[in-house]
């Protein structure tokens, strides 16, 4: 297929109308698909649209400081590439590589998590780094043989990752309609080695119930209480989607909770994670929890301007996913490196515009939330 050159990409959405004509109908199926009507996939997005800014006018911004920090670790923006399975199916020579690649170019360097199911193992993620403090982080999976995980959690920590992210909102798969019509089959070349590893019998209506197969349905708090005695990592719990829970992981002693919905690939109406951020940061703040606490948000996140809502409102960092599969699926390395510069332009833009010249300067003061439903 003939693509455009990648200067003429001027947003993430570009990449998404691409892919769903390059990729295979296996990929786009996988890739693209959330639960049942898709109705959270598509208000996790829209949910950003309920949020106004209140620029402040007559503030010197000749110069904007997009740089923060994750783990006591220099990241060049406050965003990420997040956690996603089977980065071979759009990219079959280099898989989750190219994002490593694409992540880590000198100027425009943020974090990349790296997903259990990764069709890479995180060795080689780890070798595709472009330096060495290139922040790489891990999404973990908990198996129910907890001997594979025990042994898994060792090795990213001696591999050299910064945190440690354990996704707990898959004790069942969502029902992804589109992706099941796609048969799976844990033989093919791009699928993970993780799936051999724990002996999953994998060959599934669609890669997401394969995939599932691997999760330990009966993870629960106290399991968390016991991979923090395991390991000296930051462990951050992925996929907190209420308050309640949000002051939970706090009280426990973890260094951060996600908020995110699986990219609404799990229960279709659970609630737009910006939402749950605005609910949960005051409640955080009111316990005195927010110390040496960090909230990270991913899920419908497509511009600047999202991002920059969701700093306001007191996330520490910002993933996404689908925008970093599509560019790797189809420009590899390049495609990422230009999806970073895009959201570093759009966002470094949209701060000059709001009157404000470094992250760790913004607040909820600049927001009009009054739109919003948990407000
Ligand atoms: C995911 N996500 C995910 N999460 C996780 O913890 N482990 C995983 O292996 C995967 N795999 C995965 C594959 C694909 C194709 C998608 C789209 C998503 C969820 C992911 O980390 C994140 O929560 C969402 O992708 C965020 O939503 P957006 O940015 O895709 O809208």
């Amino acid at each position: 297929t003939l693509l455009p050159s990648i200067g003429a990409i001027s947003n993430l959405y570009d990449f998404e109308y691409l892919a769903s004509h390059i990729l295979s109908k296996q990929a786009w199926a996988y890739y693209s698909s959330a639960a049942d009507d898709e109705v959270s996939l598509r208000e996790n997005h829209s949910a950003y649209h309920r949020i106004f800014f209140k620029p402040k006018v007559l503030v010197d911004v000749s110069e904007i400081d997009l740089s923060t920090e994750f783990f006591g670790q220099k990241s060049d923006a406050p965003f990420y590439a997040t956690a996603a399975a089977l980065g071979k199916l759009g990219n079959p020579a280099e898989g989750e590589k190219d994002i490593t690649r694409g992540v880590g170019q000198g100027s425009t360097k943020v974090p990349q998590m790296v997903s259990t199911l990764a069709s890479c193992s995180i060795d080689e993620v780890m070798g595709a780094r472009v330096s060495e403090n290139q922040p790489i982080w891990f999404q973990l999976y908990v198996n129910s043989d907890r001997k594979i995980t025990n042994d898994l959690v060792k090795h990213v920590e001696e591999l050299g990752v910064k945190a440690l992210f354990v996704t707990v909102d898959a004790p069942a798969l969502g029902h992804r309609e589109k992706d099941e019509k796609v048969k799976f089959s844990a033989n093919q070349k791009e699928s993970t080695n993780m799936l051999k590893e724990a002996k999953v019998d994998a060959d599934a209506d669609g890669a997401s119930r394969a995939l599932s197969k691997f999760i330990d349905p009966s993870l629960s708090w106290k399991d968390i209480i016991e991979l923090k005695k395991l390991t000296k990592l930051p462990i951050i719990i992925k996929g907190v989607q209420r308050s309640e829970d949000v002051i939970k992981a706090a009280e426990i002693g973890c260094q951060g909770v996600v908020i995110s919905n699986h990219g609404g690939r799990q229960l279709d109406f659970s609630r737009a994670p910006i939402e749950v951020l605005a609910e949960s940061k005051p409640e955080l703040e009111k316990r005195n929890l927010d110390k040496n606490f960090d909230i990270f948000i991913d899920g419908g996140v497509r511009r600047g301007t999202d991002i920059l809502k969701a700093l306001c409102l007191g996330a520490k960092g910002v993933g996404l996913g689908r925008p970093f599969i599509y560019a790797n699926s189809c420009y590899g390395a390049a495609g990422v490196q230009r999806a970073v510069d895009i959201l570093r332009e759009e966002l470094e833009m949209s701060m000059r515009l709001l009157g404000v010249t470094s992250v760790k300067d913004l607040n909820e003061d600049l927001l009009d939330l009054s739109a919003l439903k948990y407000r």
